[in-house]
């Protein structure tokens, strides 16, 4: 596996792998590699002949008063992660590699697609994440790249980002993988405390009971909701940012279940925001 901080140093090794006929897989990440990403190493590793990793905390998607200087970072457990997964490359660029100074051009995609969910609670976010991975597409010239379920919202955004500035490249999306008890794996988890890590099963649960729901006929969108808060009001300490049920690709707002739809939450658990969501086909 090949160590590479510059973007320079990324394009001369994509274009000579490309000059050889290989595809590129691309799996975009701001480090702290748990099983998650490990799964979307994986995946990309089964469908491409070379596997580029980017690290990189993106400081244009954090808020002001967000985690950016405690987010949580160690280069050399992703390093091993990454190659016990068989990346070809991590890529590891600093801040000015990415936003030299002057830089001043954002990407945003607008309308209610960012405005709602965790757009509503962060406005900035997904400017900040289509800018940089608008910036890591050029860089590593995919012809996939990988993109994680748990992120429901960071999906839909660049699949639509994707679409309109003709990124000539498919998106994949790949599972979100959970700890046993069911939650959902995440870089923040070691931020909670042992009893808020006691309590953070109840996110999924209440989002499993909701899918149960709707498979045994429920259709009205208040009542799943209205379910999902009464579950969550049972972890104490804990703040709903929201419980959004909305069409799966445009994250759009139902008056009734039809389709496929994506049932996301946002809590804060102490300190710590946790997002989750699940996607249920309504027959
Ligand atoms: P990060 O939070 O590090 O996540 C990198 C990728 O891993 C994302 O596509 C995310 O959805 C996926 N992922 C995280 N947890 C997962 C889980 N439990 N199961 C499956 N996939 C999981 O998302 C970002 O970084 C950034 O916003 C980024 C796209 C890199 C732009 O800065």
């Amino acid at each position: 596996m090949q160590l590479i901080h510059t973007k320079n140093k990324l394009r001369t090794f994509v274009r000579e792998a490309r000059a050889q006929g290989k595809t590129i897989g691309f799996v975009p990440t701001m480090g702290y590699l748990h099983a998650g990403h490990g799964s979307l190493i994986q995946t990309a590793r089964k469908q491409n002949d070379v596997v580029v990793v980017s690290v990189f905390v993106n400081p244009t998607q954090f808020g002001p008063n967000e985690d950016l200087s405690a987010y949580p970072r160690d280069a050399e457990r992703d390093l091993a992660l990454m190659r016990t997964h068989g990346a070809d490359v991590a890529f590891f660029p600093n801040v000015e590699e990415i936003y030299p100074a002057g830089f001043t051009t954002y990407v945003e995609v607008q309308g209610p697609m960012t405005a709602t969910l965790c757009g509503r609670s962060r406005p900035g976010h997904f400017r900040g994440v289509a800018t940089v991975v608008t910036k890591l597409f050029h860089m590593a010239a995919p012809d996939r790249a990988y993109f994680g379920q748990k992120d429901a919202q960071q999906v839909a955004v660049i699949q639509q980002m994707t679409r309109d500035l003709d990124f000539d490249l498919q998106i994949v999306v790949c599972p979100t993988l959970r700890e046993p008890d069911g939650l959902a794996m995440s870089s923040r988890n070691v931020y909670l405390s042992t009893a808020e890590r006691a309590q953070a099963p109840t996110i999924s649960k209440a989002l499993f009971e909701a899918e149960a729901m709707i498979q045994k006929g429920e259709r009205t969108v208040a009542a799943v909701s209205q379910h999902i808060q009464k579950k969550l009001q049972t972890m104490p300490g804990a703040a709903i940012d929201y419980i959004s049920i909305v069409d799966a690709r445009t994250l759009a707002d139902l008056e009734t279940l039809h389709s496929t739809v994506l049932i996301a939450v946002a809590v804060k658990l102490g300190r710590t925001r946790l997002i989750d969501n699940i996607r249920v086909d309504v027959s």
